[in-house]
């Protein structure tokens, strides 16, 4: 694609990790569609130091925030807005971690200390974001807020875990401040349900191997990869979608609409003969 939908655009880009990480695709693409932007993870993220791979690639900057933490992400808001020279027209929260699930904890013995953990990271972060950036009036009129989510927040993925409550919770505070956003700012807020995807969040879910095939078997135009992702999230970025808000937008290949297909029946099928 050649027009460069995000010229003159600026923004905040939260959890690129590595190149498999969806804000790393995120990161790239807003690159290329002219958007100028401040590279953003936790401390002890930046310690492996491949996000600066990505900032040399795409010209940002790189400023270290624990998106839990309401002075780092002060710091944050306010060092972005003078190194870009104005408001932001975009951010994306790109952040997930449950204790729970990278140490094998069994939905029905959840460690509590691991749950508020999990959640302060997977889902007040985004609170935590938007009423930085709500508080230092961080957000050109008509901008663009965009969290990512999956579909366990509606349906039942048993081993996704006390995930799919903090997905809940993250999709709800979309709407609920969206609606503040949108009232003062006419900014936008929404969420994108992304199909599951191999990355360091993604693989740490148990059975995910088992579980990206199946879903890629369910959905009638295959699973949606990162950069699939990315490009939607651009779109979110851009003038296109300026009345876009409060949603929970499903980008999965069409999987969430669907009830079986032939791929999987067939293995079934397959199945009752031997
Ligand atoms: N991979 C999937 O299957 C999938 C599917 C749907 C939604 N998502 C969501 O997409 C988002 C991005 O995940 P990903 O799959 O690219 O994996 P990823 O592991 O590359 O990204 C997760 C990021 O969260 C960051 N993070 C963790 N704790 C943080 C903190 N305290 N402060 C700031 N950043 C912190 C990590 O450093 C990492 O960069 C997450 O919200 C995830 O839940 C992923």
């Amino acid at each position: 694609m050649s027009s460069k939908l995000l010229e003159g655009k600026k923004g905040i880009i939260f959890g690129a990790l590595d190149n498999s990480s969806i804000a790393w695709k995120v990161a790239e693409k807003a690159n290329h569609h002219g958007a100028k932007f401040v590279l953003t993870n936790a401390p002890v993220a930046l310690r492996m130091g491949e996000i600066n791979k990505l900032a040399e690639e795409t010209g940002a900057e790189v400023i270290p925030a624990d998106a839990t933490n309401m002075e780092e992400l002060e710091s944050l808001f306010t060092k972005s807005r003078e190194i870009l020279g104005g408001k932001l027209d975009f951010v994306l929260h790109s952040i997930g971690m449950s204790v729970n699930v990278r140490k094998g904890k069994h939905y029905t013995e959840l460690n509590y200390d691991w749950l508020e953990k999990g959640w302060d990271v997977s889902a007040v972060s985004f609170h935590k974001v938007m009423q930085t950036a709500w508080n230092l009036d961080s957000m050109s009129d008509w901008g663009s807020i965009v969290g990512l989510t999956y579909m366990a927040a509606q349906r039942t993925f048993p081993d996704y875990n006390d995930m799919a409550d903090n997905k809940a919770y993250l999709e709800s505070i979309a709407r609920s401040f969206g609606y503040h956003w949108g009232v003062r700012n006419k900014v936008r807020v929404n969420t994108i349900s992304q199909s599951p995807t191999q990355t360091t969040a993604g693989s740490g879910v148990k059975g995910f191997d088992g579980f990206i095939k199946f879903a890629d078997k369910m959905s009638p135009l295959g699973n949606a990869t990162a950069e699939d992702c990315a490009d939607y999230v651009i779109t979110l970025f851009s003038d296109l979608t300026r009345k876009v808000t409060l949603q929970n937008l499903y980008h999965d290949g069409g999987f969430s609409n669907m009830g079986v297909s032939d791929a999987i029946m067939a293995q079934f099928m397959n199945n009752e003969k031997e």
